[in-house]
């Protein structure tokens, strides 16, 4: 096999695991807000749900890189296997399975999410509870993992994460549990109900238009 190592593709993994920790942050606190249905005259709930959906596409394509950097990376010994399952990198193995565990529930969430109108609402709610849990250990595998995630700008990234996740996490199950019990907003965008005709339209029904009977202020037009 040949080694593909260069100071590059490291200095990509950090960049990138680090902008995917913080995205997945904005996920996880933009949620909250879904969850809870905030939303008024200045941002509306579609927007918040929408923008929540777009970051949630740019942090998945952040984590994406950052795994694809590991795994070319020949100094990290850490193949394509061990991107989906844990304990299978000899490099840092605990630590690097708990981005993997991370990785697997954000499929898993992701994969609910585009089959959403074909499951139950309430199976789609439990997985989607995964991002949580996907969150959390991220962290972990930021703090455990990173170079410099001890010291600096990076351990500073990882507290105001873990602080700002913390709060969203309580808003969403203590500052408005009634509306968080109802139906979560879902995406117009992807279930555009089929629009419906209230009033029967005036050439109803169907007569070609030729046949129509002729109004008295149309007369002589024809
Ligand atoms: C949600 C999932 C994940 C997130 C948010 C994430 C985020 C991070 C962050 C923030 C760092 C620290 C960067 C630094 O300070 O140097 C890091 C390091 C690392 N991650 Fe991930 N990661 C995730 C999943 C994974 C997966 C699945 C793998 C393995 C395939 C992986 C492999 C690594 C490696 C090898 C490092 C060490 C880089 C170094 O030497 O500094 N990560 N990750």
């Amino acid at each position: 096999m040949i080694a593909l190592t260069t100071p590059y593709l490291w200095y990509a993994t950090r960049a990138t695991g680090i902008a995917a920790m913080l995205l997945f942050t904005l996920v996880v606190c933009l949620g909250a807000l879904v969850a809870t249905r905030v939303g008024g005259a200045f941002i509306g709930r579609f927007e918040v749900n929408e923008i929540h959906r777009s970051i949630s596409i740019s942090a998945v394509v952040f984590l994406v890189i950052h795994i694809v950097t590991t795994v070319l990376d020949t100094f990290v010994s850490t193949g394509p296997i061990s991107a989906v399952i844990p304990f299978t990198s000899s490099y840092k193995t605990l630590p690097v399975s708990l981005g993997t565990v991370a990785f697997d529930l954000i499929l898993a969430v992701w994969i609910s999410s585009m089959v959403k109108v074909k499951i139950k609402n309430v199976t789609w709610r439990f997985i989607h509870w995964f991002s949580w849990v996907a969150w959390a250990i991220s962290l972990i595998h930021a703090y455990t993992t990173g170079t410099d995630a001890r010291h600096g700008v990076v351990f500073l990234a990882v507290l105001a994460s873990t602080l700002a996740g913390l709060v969203a996490l309580g808003w969403r199950i203590f500052a408005r549990p009634a509306r968080a019990a109802g139906r979560t907003a879902l995406s117009p965008l992807a279930h555009a109900p089929a629009p419906t005709r209230t009033t029967a339209p005036s050439h109803f029904p169907r007569v070609p238009v030729n046949q129509r009977p002729v109004r008295p202020s149309q007369r002589g037009r024809r």
